[in-house]
């Protein structure tokens, strides 16, 4: 019987859909992230892992499979997977691409409305019960009409941001390595420099992989860049951006506010982000809705179920 290890407790439908198929499913149970040394012991002999955005495979995991096919990772990132090295030991790798764009794509725009009409402030101030009444100045915040989108990335989440932009009357430009034709023709958007995107926009929402080309990419030179009084969103990952140097520019108000929803260390945020004003921050919860969640655990028992079966996989990486 082919074993499969699950490294957390994923949504009903994706186990029941693996047991059909007569797999030996087993879950580690506990609500906390899987340690290196369980995660090892529990997947030496598994034919199949579905693992987290969280599980570290690297050399030294991987090499502890020996019969591992496939490992299919809850998320549509895998920078937590050394994919080279798996593709050497013949272990195909997928992800789950297009089933949580639209909840990410969501989530940025609440970010991109949280910042720019400081919805996160207001509410700490009328929970405060500091709210004396309406007044012309309070809270004043930034229109999204005619303002300027850059999206660092245009791929599947990134475009589906930038449709919604559209439909704010905001004008989109993008930076990434090819052009997106389809991207172009339903938002007009142009694909620019990316340091013409970080002086141009009054919103620059991030939509890249984390990779080696990727990591920083935000450093200070280009973070220097960014139009003064903008809103930065990011909803990939926190290693893009270089956070101690975005802090200090937050702490100088350069950026409006920054939206974020991924860290550079999680779960353990720089503590300068509990004392900023001018940031909305969250848990990492951009796929975070039942239909993406449930959808992202099939796609990953069913890239399972194609490679222990001899198909091909439905979402390689
Ligand atoms: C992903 O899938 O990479 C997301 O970060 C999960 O929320």
């Amino acid at each position: 019987m082919q074993k499969v290890f699950i490294t957390r407790s994923i949504p009903q439908p994706a186990i029941d859909y693996l047991n059909s198929y007569g797999y030996q499913v087993s879950v580690y149970r506990k609500d906390t992230a899987i340690s290196n040394s369980e995660l090892i012991k529990n997947i030496k002999n598994s034919d199949a892992v579905i693992s987290l955005l969280t599980d570290k495979f690297d050399k030294e995991v991987l090499d502890q499979m020996k019969n591992c096919k496939v490992i299919a990772n809850y998320a549509v990132g895998f920078n937590n997977i050394d994919v080279a090295y798996a593709k050497k030991k013949n272990i195909i790798v997928t992800n789950t691409p297009d089933v949580l764009t639209d909840s990410t794509a969501d989530l940025a725009i609440a970010l991109v409305l949280a910042c720019a009409r400081r919805i996160v402030e207001a509410e700490k101030l009328l929970m405060q019960k500091k709210f004396t009444g309406w007044a012309p100045q309070l809270l004043l915040g930034m229109e999204l009409k005619n303002k300027t989108l850059g999206i660092l990335g245009a791929g599947r989440i990134g475009a589906a941001v930038a449709v919604r932009a559209k439909s704010f009357g905001m004008k989109i430009i993008y930076f990434n390595r090819s052009r997106n034709n389809s991207l172009e023709a339903e938002t007009n958007a142009k694909k620019v420099s990316i340091e013409k995107l970080l002086s141009v926009s009054d919103i620059v929402s991030i939509h890249l992989p984390l990779n080696s080309e990727t990591f920083h990419l935000l450093n200070k030179d280009k973070l220097s860049l960014i139009k003064k009084n903008s809103i930065l969103i990011n909803t990939a990952r926190g290693e893009i951006i270089d956070e101690k140097e975005l802090i200090k520019l937050l702490k100088k108000k350069n950026i409006r506010c920054a939206g974020l929803d991924v860290f550079e260390n999680e779960p353990n945020l720089n503590e300068e982000f509990y004392k900023l004003k001018n940031v909305v921050i969250l848990p990492h919860i951009g796929s975070a809705t039942e239909e993406a969640r449930t959808n992202m655990a099939l796609l990953a028992a069913k890239n399972v179920a194609a490679v222990l079966s001899g198909k091909k996989a439905i979402t390689p990486v």
